[in-house]
């Protein structure tokens, strides 16, 4: 006989994630209910599947694909091993846009649209906007429709890579990415939730800065006069970035910290 105690005591994990697993395999349970009623005692069934999901957890899958979702700017996403797990540090991205673009009608891109985090949560932030994304990952835009769908966003979804399955004569107000940019050296890839993710959304295979270049040398074709380019990247290509954007002829460019002070987006205007 198990109870929520004993369950959640099972498995050298922190006590939030042990709850939240709990609470998502028996989805009537509560934070309330759990500190309240420690003694409630747990069907055989329900604690073999508690118990598969900390043995996974214990093994280091990460919690927001045992759970299938993440939050992301106050909205669950459903996630998969298909999509990168959405990031609190690409809530400054999606600020930026909306504090320089504001609320008027814009044609907007998200190039590497994963989850649909970025693309979704701006077309709910700004409705007047009308927002297209593009993914290389087939199952990626599958996950991406799906949350666009749940969350009651119109996106238009399009496969490809980068600028290619865009329809031609695109003109935007208004280009996002937060693209691959992990060097395949980095040893970070090996280390952690990290593992678990498609090395297709945090790797170029390169340096880090390829699919940047690459985004950076064909957003000035894709951009109206005045449009902006914003992007993530790592905390140490703030400096890379801006000569990239400077040397494709965009002004005011900056680059925005994250809440730890690193560098995180670099932004720029067509002129
Ligand atoms: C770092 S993830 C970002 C996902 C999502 N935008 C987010 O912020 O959570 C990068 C995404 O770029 C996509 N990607 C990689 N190479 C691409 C390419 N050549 N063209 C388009 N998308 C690509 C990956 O499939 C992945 O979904």
């Amino acid at each position: 006989m198990t109870t929520i105690a004993s369950a959640l005591a099972a498995y050298p994990l922190p006590r939030l994630e042990s709850r939240l697993l709990l609470m998502h395999v028996v989805p009537e349970l509560t934070h309330a209910r759990i500190v309240g009623y420690p003694e409630r005692v747990l069907a055989s069934d329900v604690y073999a599947r508690f118990c598969a999901l900390a043995e996974r957890r214990v093994a280091g899958e990460p919690l927001a694909y045992l759970l299938g979702m993440r939050e992301f700017y106050g909205r669950p996403f459903a996630v998969t091993p298909d999509v990168l797990i959405p990031r609190p540090e690409t809530e400054h991205l999606v600020e930026a846009a909306l504090a320089r673009v504001g609320h008027q009608p814009a044609e907007v891109l998200d190039l590497g649209c994963g989850s649909g985090a970025i693309a979704v949560t701006l077309a709910l932030e700004a409705p007047s906007w009308r927002v297209s994304a593009v993914d290389v990952s087939a199952a990626a835009l599958t996950v991406a429709r799906g949350n666009a769908e749940r969350l009651g966003a119109r996106v238009d979804f399009l496969q490809g890579s980068w600028f290619a399955p865009l329809p031609p004569g695109g003109c935007f107000q208004l280009i996002v990415s937060n693209p691959p940019y992990i060097a395949a050296s980095d040893h970070h890839l090996d280390e952690g939730d990290v593992r678990f993710e498609p090395r297709l959304a945090l790797t170029d295979g390169g340096d880090g800065l390829a699919c940047l270049r690459e985004i950076a040398a064909g957003a000035p074709a894709r951009l109206a006069p005045g449009g902006w380019l914003m992007v993530e990247h790592g905390y140490d290509q703030g400096e890379a970035m801006r000569a990239l954007l400077a040397a494709q002829g965009f002004v005011e460019v900056e680059t925005l910290p994250d809440l730890a002070g690193l560098d995180r987006v670099t932004l720029g205007r067509r002129p």
